[in-house]
Order: C-alpha cells, then structure tokens, then sequence
C-alpha cells in the first residue's frame, strides 16, 4: 500500500526544472522517477506544466487519492487514479510531467517490494532473449542546436550486432568517428541537446560524413551499422506556405516525399522518423507505401504514443513503426497500450528518450519488458548512458 509521495523539482539535462517524485510502501517498498521534457514536442502530446504549478497541483488532485489507498505494484489502479485525479483528456490539470513521474516511480516501488528488476514487473519475465537495438544519435540539428542541420537527428542503427554491448558501444565509436571527419574537414563544434555533434553544415554534408563515419565503424566492428533519422518534419513545416522549409530550399509535400524516397535510396536508410508534417496521415501513406517494405517510417509527433491517433494512422497505413514516449501521453499503462496495440498491427514499437532528460533509466526496462526491437536514447552524455548502462546490466543479468 502507498503511504507517501513525495514531489520535488530537481534539475534536467537542459538544466531546466522538472518534476522527481517518490512512491514509498507500507512493506518498505521506494520508487524514485523522473519526468523528461521535449524541445520539438508534437502538438498532441499531454501537457507538461511548469514544474512548480505541476507539483502543487499533483498534490492538491492526485496524492491524497494514491496514500493510502492504490498498491504501488497495481500500476493500471495507480495510473487509473492519476487519470481520474486529473480530470482532463490532456493531463492539462496535475501535468504530465507530475503523472508521469509519479506512473514510474509507483512501477519502481512495486518492483522494490517483489524484489524483481522493474523489466521483470513490468511484464518480462518471459520476454525470451532478444534485446533492444540502440539508435545513437550522432549528427543532430533542429529545434536541438542552433546553426546546426535541419534535420533533427542522423542515427547510428547497428542492426547487426551480436549483443546490446556490441551497439552501445558501436554507436559511440560511430560518434567518436563523426568528430574526427569534422575534425578533418576543419569543422570545430559543439552538442546539441542529446549529445550530438552539431555541426554548422549543411544536411548533404552530414549525409556525407555519418555515412563514411558508419562505413569505417562497420568495418572495425565487423556486423552492420545502418542508418536513420528523424527528420522531425513538423517543425520544418510551414502551414501557411505548405512547405517545409530548409535552409537552403523550399519543398511542398509531394517534393518532401520525393526527397526522403531518395535519401532512403541513396542511403539504405533503415529507420526514418516524423519525415513529414503531424498532421498529415495521407503524406505518410503515400511514403510508406513507396519505401515501407525495407524502412521503418516512425511516427512520433504524429502519434504522441497515443492509441486513438495510431488507430487512425494503422487504418490509413500511414507508417511501420511507433515512437513510444511515456511522457507524450502520461502514464506507463497507457504507454503499454500504444506498445501492444502497435505490435498487434505490424507496427514496430520503439521506445525513445527526450531531448531533455534526467538520470532516470525507466526506459530501458520499458524497452526489454515490451521485447520493442528498438530503443532511441542518444549515444554519450551522461542522462543518455544512464539508460544504455542499464540496458548492458539488464543483458548481463539476463545471461
Ligand atoms: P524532443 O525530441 O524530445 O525534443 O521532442 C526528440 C524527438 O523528436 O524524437
Ligand atoms: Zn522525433
């Protein structure tokens, strides 16, 4: 039985204020999660308040239904009562950020109390021996990094590995190798939010660099690296114009289209993420019926990890893949929902960090209980590695 939870606000990757909280149980049981935060958030995400309005509001609303009253290791009852304390569609009321937090903190606590590693809780025991796939961010721009790429993010895919050690450890020599071609070009810069190089080039030239940067990295490690993106297409959507607009050109819909049909050519892109704007499903059909059968098309602020939305893309064959943030919708069971409603369709889940996040590893458990084929979470930096680190202890346990 729940009898505290405890909210504060402790900082973020960004360094920006976000909601923490702890479960505690009658048996002794702890659960401490939380809350990451977007930058290119999509439209339809649930709603994340300023932390502080966030906290006092899960107070007022929310706690005094969970003490003493939910068992921490019920997680449909504890994030059923997040809902109803809540009282909106959007968690406009206590905040998704506070929801969040609480949902994962509460599934940390009921571990604690089995004993269990939270995969185990959340489903995995049986979940059989295969392992998420990282894709590493290597090259990033967009809403991430000023004067960088418009794309938002060129990822390592090392499809090929043998073990989750293999990847995390093929993504960051894949990450190492992009800085010593900037290098070589007399490039010098910074990170974006996840890690990434953010270099001031235009989106050809980071083509050109992450491919041979992969291509050298296959050859040392000896398995297949492929390659993705997420274009996070939204954000270079112009509704007035109905383009989307580069740097250095303008597209409408049909070009866009045209244009990733031919990066996933040129490229073998294995992955491609939001290539075009949240709102248009027919877009997305027409590109994946083009290069679906050898590419994941991923919709992420197309979906928001939100089953009413991935209903109507899986009846309009908009995409392949899902993006599966726990914070775009709320709670951790209505995350499970989208997973098992996308897998029941030949969706791929996949389950991704935020560009602003915390040491919270919640994820990765997520990841391997839901067997999801891949989970996006960065290449270094530390809020990113805490979540990679843990898919190699979760591997190791396992073995
Ligand atoms: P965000 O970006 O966390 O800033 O929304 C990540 C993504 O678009 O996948
Ligand atoms: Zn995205």
């Amino acid at each position: 039985l729940i009898t505290d939870v405890r909210l504060r606000r402790t900082l973020d990757s960004r360094g920006n204020p976000t909601v923490e909280a702890d479960v505690l149980t009658e048996s002794g049981g702890f659960g401490r999660a939380a809350a990451p935060s977007g930058a290119s958030t999509g439209e339809y995400e649930a709603v994340e308040r300023p932390p502080s309005e966030a906290i006092a509001a899960a107070r007022e609303h929310a706690v005094p239904r969970l003490v003493g009253e939910a068992y921490a290791g019920n997680q449909r009852e504890v994030d059923a009562i997040l809902r109803a304390a809540d009282g909106t569609d959007d968690f406009s009321e206590i905040g998704a950020n506070s929801a969040v937090a609480i949902s994962m903190a509460a599934a940390k606590a009921g571990a604690d109390v089995l004993g269990a590693p939270l995969f185990q809780h959340l489903g995995g025991t049986f979940r059989g021996g295969n392992f998420p796939i990282p894709l590493g961010n290597v090259v990033g721009g967009g809403e991430h990094a000023a004067d960088a790429t418009d794309i938002q993010e060129f990822l390592a895919a090392p499809v090929g590995a043998p073990s989750v050690e293999d990847a995390v450890f093929a993504n960051a020599a894949v990450h190492e190798a992009v800085a010593n071609l900037l290098e070589e070009r007399g490039v010098a810069c910074g990170k974006g939010d996840e890690g990434a190089w953010a270099p001031s080039i235009d989106d050809a030239e980071a083509f050109e660099i992450v491919d041979e940067a992969v291509s050298l990295v296959e050859d040392e490690v000896g398995f297949e690296i492929g390659f993705g993106l997420d274009v996070a297409g939204a954000e270079l959507y112009d509704s007035d114009s109905e383009t989307y607009e580069y740097s250095d050109e303008s597209r409408d819909t049909d070009e866009q289209i045209a244009y990733i049909a031919e990066l996933v050519d040129e490229y073998d892109l294995v992955y491609v993420e939001d290539p075009l704007d949240e709102d248009d499903y027919d877009a997305f059909a027409e590109l994946t019926d083009e290069v679906g059968d050898e590419t994941l098309i991923c919709g992420d602020d197309l979906f928001v990890t939100n089953t009413e939305r991935l209903r109507e893309g899986i009846d309009r064959d908009a995409a392949n893949s899902i993006l599966i943030k726990p914070n775009q919708i709320g709670t951790l069971s209505d995350a499970f929902d989208a997973i098992e409603l996308a897998i029941e369709n030949g969706y791929d889940p996949v389950v991704s960090h935020r560009s602003g996040e915390t040491e919270d590893a919640t994820i990765a458990h997520l990841a391997v209980a839901t067997d999801a084929p891949f989970i996006k979470t960065g290449a270094v930096g530390g809020e990113r590695t805490a979540k990679l680190n843990e898919l190699i202890r979760i591997a190791d346990d396992a073995t």
